[in-house]
């Protein structure tokens, strides 16, 4: 991305582009918001594109022209199109979120083949499908990726083989085209959540997530504005150099 005017003015983002995934809710939601805060287009993607319509109508209270999108983020030749489609109708692409992500816990013995393969092909596939779509485009204009992986994929986790391995490879991702395209002037971050309060989170039970709450340090659990304000920073001046980097936003959780 070119210099960004200075890092205190509230539109920094303004006459770019940036594609979120997994944007009609929870923290691909905050995201979308944030970034079109800071004067950036949005294009909301989510697997209907009248699933990320409303995000995308903030959005565009915001900034002009944010759009919903839908597609499957595994689907390789639907994601390319997409990106295609975003570029004749936002006019570019500078910032690319890699958000959308499932989870289908299980303990190994009774995790499913379906169970594994899907879960690698949403969260890991799909953000190799944007990254080998947006490369490109990314070069041109020495843009910016920032990938959303999880602490779980740095320290694994009972019951979330699927999920742990599927982040864990988001990382490398992350590392390897953080060397790819450094050359070429993009930067290339990961974001590893701890325990953020969203649909994907509500399904824990009370009990369980009071226990989990009392483990972290900071007393809380995360709000998806944590993370969207994590990507703002990446994505704006003080993001300019760095890269394949995760950091870890999870109230002290992992230490
Ligand atoms: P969520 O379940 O609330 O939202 C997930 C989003 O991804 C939705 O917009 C959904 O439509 C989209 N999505 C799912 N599968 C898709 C597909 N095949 N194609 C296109 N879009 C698809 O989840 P949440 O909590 O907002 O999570 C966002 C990201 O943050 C995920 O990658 C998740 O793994 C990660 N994360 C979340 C944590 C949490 O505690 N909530 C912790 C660590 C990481």
């Amino acid at each position: 991305m070119p210099s960004i005017p200075t890092p205190h003015d509230p539109r920094f983002l303004q006459g770019r582009v940036a594609l979120v995934t997994g944007a009609s809710r929870g923290i691909g939601r905050a995201i979308a918001l944030r970034l079109a805060a800071r004067g950036a287009r949005v294009a909301c993607v989510a697997t209907e594109a009248g699933r990320a319509r409303e995000v995308a109508d903030l959005c565009a209270q915001h900034t002009e022209g944010s759009q919903a999108y839908g597609c499957d983020v595994a689907d390789t030749a639907a994601v390319q199109a997409l990106v295609e489609q975003v570029q004749k109708e936002l006019g570019g692409l500078d910032l690319l979120v890699n958000n959308a992500g499932i989870t289908r816990d299980q303990l190994l013995l009774r995790m499913t083949e379906e169970d594994f393969d899907r879960v690698i092909e949403v969260n890991l596939k799909g953000t190799w499908n944007f990254l080998k779509a947006a490369s490109r485009p990314l070069m041109k204009v020495k843009g910016k990726v920032v990938n959303i992986t999880s602490v779980v994929g740095l320290t694994g986790n009972a019951g979330q083989a699927n999920y742990a391995a599927s982040k864990a490879g988001v990382v490398g991702l992350t590392k390897s085209l953080a060397k790819e395209l450094a050359g070429r002037g993009v930067c290339v971050n990961a974001i590893a959540p701890g325990f953020i309060a969203t649909d994907m989170t509500a399904a824990i039970d009370e009990k369980a997530a009071e226990a989990l709450k009392s483990t972290i340090p900071l007393g809380r659990i995360g709000a998806p504005e944590d993370i969207a304000a994590a990507v703002e920073f990446l994505a704006g001046p003080g993001g300019d150099y760095i890269t394949g980097q995760t950091l870890v936003i999870d109230g002290g959780l992992s230490l």
